[in-house]
């Protein structure tokens, strides 16, 4: 690492911040920082973000939802403070989040605001793991947003989802947080959360940095991930995150208008809400299929195009062919 590329003996120094409910993206980043942990020239510092008022799990329906309005305003929850020393010039920061309703956990977002976070992330390389069921491409985007800000320099994103298809997820994603199961259920569902050979298949990624981070001319030949198949997006959920985006901002905005959680005002608001939230889901769905059929000889250049824009910097191809790796 630094005795590689600078000629200094310094150990390379990398920086895991997270946030992680029930564990599942922690288990996800345990693996992909695997070869970092295991090599001697480099030193791995975790760093999990605490937020001040706790989330409970296993979720209530109603604790659950009220946790939107957190989600559209930034500065709502807050960390606690970090245990990280911000002036260490740190050589590669992973910054780990779950997707929720369509944006980084409120930790993150409270975290992406504020001080420590603008002098920690400042000129330094990023790269960003997402674990969650599968609707991160808006959450990204404001993860971008945030890195900018910070003037954070984004090497590449890796996006880790969960089993089965988009709609068998949902159902096993909200049994999963509102009862705790993560088992198979019905015969019909598979088991909520990421594939355990998914997680495990993560070290991929840190065998590649560990290498690119070897290189003299780190970090100046970003993305590094090309070939793993770091992320993969479905042309067909664009358009559904892009509407769902714009829903959940109005209802999170009117949560928030009637009152604290609990309130009956915000009750009312809750009712309403879920008996359109759910509706949309189970209409959307096969709409949107039947939409797309028919019209997809006219959108396929539009949604390739958006497909490869949501997939930078690291992309979809599965080939290996990380040049940094057969060095
Ligand atoms: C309140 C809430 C909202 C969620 N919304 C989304 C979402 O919009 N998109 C998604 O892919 N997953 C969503 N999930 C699932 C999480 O991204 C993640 O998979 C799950 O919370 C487990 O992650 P963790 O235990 O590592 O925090 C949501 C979870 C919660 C608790």
């Amino acid at each position: 690492m630094n005795v590689n590329r600078m000629g200094s003996k310094e150990k390379t120094k990398v920086l895991v911040v997270y946030y992680s409910q029930t564990g599942q993206l922690r288990n996800v980043l345990g693996h992909l920082v695997q070869p970092l942990l295991k090599a001697p020239d480099v030193d791995v510092v975790f760093e999990e973000l605490v937020p001040e008022r706790p989330y409970p799990f296993p979720w209530t329906l109603s604790s659950f939802f009220d946790a939107l309005p957190d989600c559209i305003d930034s500065t709502v929850q807050k960390v606690m403070p970090l245990k990280a020393d911000t002036a260490v010039s740190w050589d590669l920061i992973i910054l780990g989040y779950p997707a929720w309703f369509l944006r980084p956990a409120p930790p993150i977002q409270a975290f992406l605001a504020s001080e420590p976070a603008q002098k920690l992330f400042r000129g330094k390389p990023v790269v960003t793991v997402a674990a969650c069921r599968g609707m991160w491409i808006m959450a990204q985007e404001q993860i971008k947003r945030g890195l900018e800000k910070a003037q954070g320099v984004l090497t590449d994103h890796v996006a880790v989802v969960d089993q089965g298809n988009a709609v068998a997820s949902i159902v096993t994603t909200v049994r999963w947080m509102l009862t705790g199961n993560k088992g198979a259920w019905l015969g019909l569902f598979p088991p909520a959360g990421i594939h355990p050979d998914e997680i495990q298949r993560c070290s991929r990624f840190g065998d590649a940095l560990l290498t690119a981070l070897r290189q003299p001319t780190w970090p100046s030949q970003r993305p590094y991930l090309r070939g793993l198949g770091a992320v993969k997006v479905d042309p067909r959920l664009i358009a559904s995150e892009k509407i769902g985006h714009a829903f959940l901002r109005f209802f999170g905005r009117a949560l928030a208008h009637a009152g604290p959680a609990g309130s009956w005002r915000r009750r009312i608001v809750l009712g309403l809400f879920l008996a359109l939230f759910i509706p949309l889901i189970v209409v959307m769905v096969p709409i949107r299929m039947v939409l797309l059929r028919a019209l997809q000889p006219l959108l396929r250049t539009r949604l390739h195009s958006l497909k490869r824009q949501f997939e930078e910097p690291s992309g979809s191809d599965e080939s290996s062919g990380n040049p940094l790796t057969n060095l």
